[in-house]
């Protein structure tokens, strides 16, 4: 799989989230990178765990937004996020119970959510909240 690179189509015109959509991005990177490197099962562990911990704080800040400007869609938006959670918990739980899990589907699960979202449904809230946030 190819590196993820940051392009403007990518921002939602808000700073502070596409900073975060950057992180989500370099942490994918880190797995891909992992994958070829054939690192172990702790590497894909660990930065699972860092993409479910990084994921929470970021879809928080965001529910939090639109929530403040009462965005009206915000249900539809939480959806989303809870089906990358689910997923991710998911794999973290096969994980801890020493079940074979593909690196791919992983791979190819994360880096394809995290693209459709932020190339969809998160710039729904983009040209919303940037005019309020100045
Ligand atoms: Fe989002």
């Amino acid at each position: 799989m190819q590196l993820l690179v940051w392009e403007d189509r990518f921002s939602v015109g808000i700073r502070e989230f596409d900073q975060h959509h950057k992180i989500l991005f370099e942490m994918i990177n880190s797995l891909i990178i992992a994958k070829e490197e054939t690192s172990g099962p702790n590497v894909i562990k660990n930065t699972l765990e860092q993409l479910h911990l990084y994921t929470i704080f970021h879809f928080t800040a965001e529910e939090a937004m639109m929530k403040h400007f009462e965005f009206e869609g915000l249900d539809d938006h939480i959806e989303e996020h809870q089906v990358l959670l689910k997923k991710v918990e998911d794999y973290q739980t096969k994980i801890a119970d020493s079940e074979e899990i593909s690196i791919d589907e992983v791979l190819n699960f994360v880096a394809g959510w995290v693209l459709d979202h932020t190339l969809g449904i998160d710039q729904l809230y983009g040209p919303f909240l940037s005019h309020r946030t100045g």
